[in-house]
């Protein structure tokens, strides 16, 4: 193993994380990671962290984003891993902490946290886990929601009003309410202090994208063309909601 990477092992399983984003991701000191992964570990099962290209994050005039520019609460859209699946960027406006998920089919897991100078931004593949409804141009029935969607529920979730599967993005988005099976899947966000900058590097938990692929092939043929399996490289766009989205749903 280089000493630029950080062995982190399951049960029977041991996977490489680039040093750099191991810390980075976790937002604090490696060792902090250590009672997540521990916890993740005691459940038996696992989900690994998938690696994708390294992708930094760019303003719509191409600059590098800077986290630190972020509207806390508010919804923001990039495509990754590929250049058909949409991924919600949110900067919560308070630190997200480490926490141990479980997948459809009981595999644990354990969700780095936030990242950013206040451990507040985290990053969310945007299809629904229920039925796969995600953010398109011309509609998005997901979105994170600043103010409760539904009496009972609180504040700062992702709603799906397709189904009403509620998930909380404080909480690696575990599902809250609703027929959501799983949690929404993690995507792994590298943060570079000195520049402020964002780099998305993987995913962790349960992927869809075969099945979002399957069930929107002719529509993505459309919207996308041939690139919308392309795996991004180099850089992905960030964009609010609003911008990138006509009509975003709030039921
Ligand atoms: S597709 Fe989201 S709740 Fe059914």
């Amino acid at each position: 193993m280089g000493l630029g990477t950080v062995r982190c092992t399951y049960p029977g399983e041991a996977f490489l994380l680039d040093r750099r984003s191991f810390i980075e991701s976790c937002g604090i000191k490696a060792a902090a990671c250590v009672p997540a992964l521990t916890a993740a570990s005691a459940l038996g099962a696992h989900a690994n962290p998938k690696a994708y290209a390294r992708v930094l994050l760019v303003d719509e005039q191409g600059q590098p984003l800077r986290a630190g520019a972020l509207k806390p609460q508010t919804n923001y859209v990039f495509h990754y891993p590929y250049e058909a699946t949409p991924v919600f960027l949110l900067d919560l406006g308070k630190p997200a902490s480490p926490q141990t998920l479980s997948t459809r089919s009981r595999e644990a897991y354990a969700w780095p946290g936030g990242v950013g100078a206040k451990r507040s931004v985290v990053a969310f593949s945007a299809i629904c886990t229920h039925q796969l409804a995600y953010p398109t141009r011309e509609v998005s029935f997901i979105s994170f929601r600043k103010t409760r969607a539904q009496r009972g529920v609180q504040d700062n979730l992702i709603h799906c009003c397709a189904e009403h599967s509620q998930y909380d993005p404080s909480r690696g988005a575990e599902v809250l309410s609703g027929p959501a099976p799983q949690p929404l899947c993690a995507v792994l966000l590298a943060y570079e202090t000195k520049a402020d900058t964002l780099t998305a590097y993987g995913t962790l938990g349960s992927e869809l994208f075969d099945a979002f692929f399957l069930k929107y092939e002719v529509k993505l043929g459309l919207d996308a063309g041939p690139k919308a399996k392309n795996a991004v490289t180099g850089q992905a766009v960030v964009r609010e909601l609003d911008n990138f989205c006509r009509n975003a749903i709030q039921c």
